[in-house]
């Protein structure tokens, strides 16, 4: 049976639009947009209407960046896809693309299996996956050809965590040739692990244990020498890079220089390394640990470049890098040797409202904020116009955002299956009120009214943001 909502009288802003418009939805779909107050939109009905009158009618949020799940460092990240893209609802996001991840010795189809089971029938909302390249030898350089048609047409190498995820340089330009040739997107954890792995050593036989540790021997200028040499490979191979969680200022003007000389590279940073900094991994009694993430925050100096590389478009996308630990017997694996601590942080709740504060902070615009939250990642990664914006034909996947609300950020109140927030109160202004997936209002006036299974697995087309 066709369902029709009616979304009235809020102002519907898109990366390209702002108007005071009413959005008609039908089997999940948006059938039409019309100025509010208009004949045409006064001559529909519906069988559920839904009063926007003050507040912003968004796009969902397109979070291109998770790790539901992900096995490190002898643990596993505390969300699972169930609580995680409910968490994710939650905060306004209806689409996810999460990491599956080959394991050495494994080929990309089983890893690729096994996180298809992981969120079969217990996603809130919809999810794509990129696939971690942790073995790139002939075999998986031919599986990714198989992925991309599959509608995985994103990897992720990485630089860092040698023994572990780390690809070398050798290995690193095959995959780039590859993607060069099969449309895949190459995303470059880029920091010199080789070194940094150096100075954990050094560090740790000095004494030097402590969280703050983490943030020191991950030097910006190892980021900032990654990223040029992953630049530089991608250059040769011919490929389009994307550089994920950029968070020094450094590695950021790297990425700029290249896109000075029309280079296709792209970078993304995330919440925690616009709001918090190298203060917070050094607060006492070992609290520091609730904020190891890697790239490591850094001194707060660095966060004006970022907001600077997010409104000069070098910068294109703002994704969590969701990867959650709870203190209490997670991050407390490394008492005593930061090197233990599991890497990563909360926040697919959170991105959506932290961006809206960062418009009323004057960082960026209204459009600019839906324009790195959802449009460019859609397109980035090969889903747009379905998902990140609000046009006929395109998912309804809708958020209704009261732009007034307040609201402080805790653990008490949060969705996300951790122990803490590394956001604790802060004050912030606006408030998801209600959010549609494909139609289904999975959160309706602050309730969850969504089911684990109603989210579906998107396949993408290939990067879709390179003309
Ligand atoms: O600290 C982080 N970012 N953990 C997740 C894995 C990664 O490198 O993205
Ligand atoms: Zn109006
Ligand atoms: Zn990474
Ligand atoms: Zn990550």
């Amino acid at each position: 049976m066709s369902t029709r909502t009616l979304i009235r009288g809020g102002l519907v802003i898109t990366a390209a639009d702002e108007t005071h418009a009413d959005v008609l939805i039908e089997d999940g779909r948006i059938a039409a947009i019309a100025a509010h107050g208009s004949t045409v939109a006064q001559g529909w009905t519906a069988d559920r209407t839904l009063d926007a009158t003050g507040k912003y009618v968004v796009p969902g949020g397109v979070d291109a960046h998770t790790h539901m799940e992900l096995p490190f460092g002898g643990t596993f990240a505390s969300d699972t896809f169930e609580t995680g893209t409910r968490a994710a609802a939650w905060g306004g996001t209806t689409t996810i693309v999460d990491f599956a991840v080959q394991s050495q010795g494994q080929a990309l189809r089983a890893g690729l299996d096994t996180w298809y089971a992981k969120a079969d029938g217990r996603c809130a909302i919809d999810y794509g996956f990129h696939m971690i390249l942790s073995d790139v030898n002939e075999s998986s350089l031919k599986e990714m050809d198989l992925l991309v048609a599959e509608g995985i047409t994103s990897f992720k190498l990485f630089m860092a965590y040698p023994g572990v995820f780390y690809s070398d340089d050798g290995q690193i330009l095959r995959a780039m040739q590859r993607s060069a040739a099969n449309g895949g997107l190459i995303m470059m954890h880029a920091e010199n692990g080789i070194a940094i792995d150096v100075l954990v050593e050094q560090a740790l036989a000095r004494g030097e244990t402590d969280p703050r540790y983490h943030g020191e021997v991950r030097k910006a200028l190892l980021e900032a020498e990654a990223t040029h040499r992953a630049i530089q490979l991608a250059r040769v191979a011919g490929a389009p890079l994307y550089v994920v969680h950029v968070s020094a200022e450094e590695a950021l003007a790297e990425l700029a220089g290249a896109r000075d000389k029309g280079l296709p590279v792209f970078g993304e940073t995330c919440p925690q390394y616009l709001f918090l900094s190298t203060d917070n991994l050094a607060e006492p009694d070992f609290e520091g640990a609730k904020y190891v993430c890697s790239t490591p925050l850094r001194p707060k100096e660095h966060q004006a470049a970022l907001w600077r590389g997010l409104r000069t478009n070098d910068l294109q996308v703002v994704s969590t890098d969701h990867c959650p630990f709870c203190f209490t017997g997670q991050k407390e694996l490394g008492r005593g040797d930061f090197s233990k601590i599991p890497n990563g942080l909360p926040g697919v709740e959170n991105r959506m409202d932290l961006l809206h504060q960062a418009v009323l902070d004057g960082h960026i615009s209204r459009r600019r904020w839906i324009e790195i939250a959802c449009a460019t990642p859609a397109r980035m990664f090969g889903l747009y116009p379905q998902k990140g914006t609000i046009a006929p034909g395109t998912d309804a996947d809708v958020v209704i955002y009261d732009p007034h609300a307040e609201q402080i950020i805790s653990a008490e109140t949060h969705h996300m299956n951790v122990d803490y927030s590394a956001y604790e109160g802060r004050r912030v202004t606006g408030r998801v009120e209600t959010v549609l997936s494909r139609g289904e209002p999975v959160i309706h006036d602050r309730q969850f009214t969504g089911r684990a299974g109603h989210g579906c697995y998107v396949p993408r087309a290939t990067c879709q943001y390179l003309g």
